[in-house]
């Protein structure tokens, strides 16, 4: 499980915490990856970590939580993918292995394609799926028969739309490859470019194509469609205090002492442990962090981190509010915009 990287798409969040941890309904993305894994009956699990190990290595623990036997790598800056294998051979040892990008999810899992893998023993395997974007991405060229040609990592002129899902299933034949190649232009050692070297080499790599949706957390827009996607399928649990002024419609989860007086929660939207809201409308494909307090706000497909605050202002949309953060209405003239925003951060205001 790789959980190190800097996360740059993601600041100025990632300035202060692991994108791996940014929350979909609540929970660390990197639970997600984790629960698949274990899912998929996988339980000697290595977590390839960086700069933010500290963060990471106190949300999971001991992975028993989650049904894991975890032991952290660390890695000392991000050095690519491959690099990451190659830290990690004496932990993986001669063992066929899972490797999962920790900022991305697969709905549906990966049990079906480790037993795929499991079954027919090739070399590798490769997730692909289309995407409007290729550029982005490690893209995958096929024969017309289906079989995989080459890779080639965020090529300028791709050769198909078919991206890599961060996923991977590999034989220990990969130690050899990420020994082989050079770092990329971007001066990283990059998986793409190991695997293809396998193929260079007469290895036999099998593409899968996912049907399943699979996003990569990495930028805001996806991060949201990620948290949207996780919300869609939570069921009611409402724990928290409601009173009897405020509606709470549909797939709704309410923590444990939340407090919700005079609001409307339309769902799907979570809000967590010892949250307030106050005249507030949550609407839906919104996520509301442990102990935030919205007091006369909207908000609307949005994810807000623990402990931010936001008084007086309607309405939010398509946004990702960081812990601790606060936004709030004045009556102080001049009637003018006052900020103070973290570095790489963005603020978009309407036309009025
Ligand atoms: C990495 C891989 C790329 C893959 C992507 C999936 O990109 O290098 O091949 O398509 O993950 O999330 P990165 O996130 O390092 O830019």
């Amino acid at each position: 499980m790789l959980a190190g990287g800097s996360g740059t798409r993601l600041r100025p969040i990632t300035y202060t915490s692991a994108k791996q941890l940014v929350p979909l309904a609540n929970r660390p993305i990197l639970f997600f990856g984790l629960e698949a894994i274990a899912a998929a009956g996988i339980t000697e699990v290595g977590i390839i970590v960086g700069e933010t190990h500290q963060a990471i290595r106190d949300v999971v623990g001991d992975g028993s939580a989650l049904g894991i036997n975890v032991t952290f790598i660390q890695q000392d800056a991000p050095k690519g993918l491959a690099h990451a294998v190659l830290i990690a051979q004496d932990f993986l040892g001669d063992d066929p292995f899972v490797m999962y990008l920790g900022d991305n999810l697969v709905v549906g899992g990966i049990t079906a394609f480790v037993e795929e893998f499991t079954a027919e023993r090739p070399d590798a395997m490769v997730l692909l799926t289309k995407v409007d974007n290729p550029q982005s991405f490690g893209v995958a060229e096929l024969a017309a028969d289906g079989s995989l040609v080459r890779l080639v990592e965020k090529p300028k002129d791709p050769p198909s739309d078919l991206a890599l899902v961060g996923v991977y299933l590999f034989d220990p034949c990969i130690h050899e490859a990420v020994r082989a190649i050079e770092p990329s232009g971007r001066g990283e050692l990059e998986i793409t470019d190991a695997i293809q070297w396998l193929i260079e080499h007469g290895h036999t790599v099998r593409p899968h194509i996912l049907t399943s949706p699979w996003i990569d957390t990495g930028k805001l827009q996806d991060l949201l469609e990620a948290n949207r996607i996780v919300l869609d399928a939570i069921s009611r649990d409402i724990r928290g205090d409601v009173d009897d002024a405020s509606k709470v419609e549909g797939k709704v989860a309410i923590a444990e002492g939340a407090v919700v007086r005079e609001s409307t929660i339309r769902g799907p939207a979570v809000i967590g442990a010892g949250a307030h809201s106050e005249r507030t409308y949550v609407g839906p494909f919104s996520s509301v962090g442990n102990g935030c307090r919205l007091v006369d706000a909207e908000i609307e497909h949005s994810v807000v981190l623990d402990g931010a605050r936001i008084d007086g202002v309607q309405r939010i949309v398509d946004s990702l509010i960081g812990r601790d953060a606060k936004i709030s209405r004045t009556v102080e003239l001049p009637a003018a915009l006052r900020l103070m925003i973290g570095d790489d951060s963005e603020i978009s205001i309407p036309l009025s």
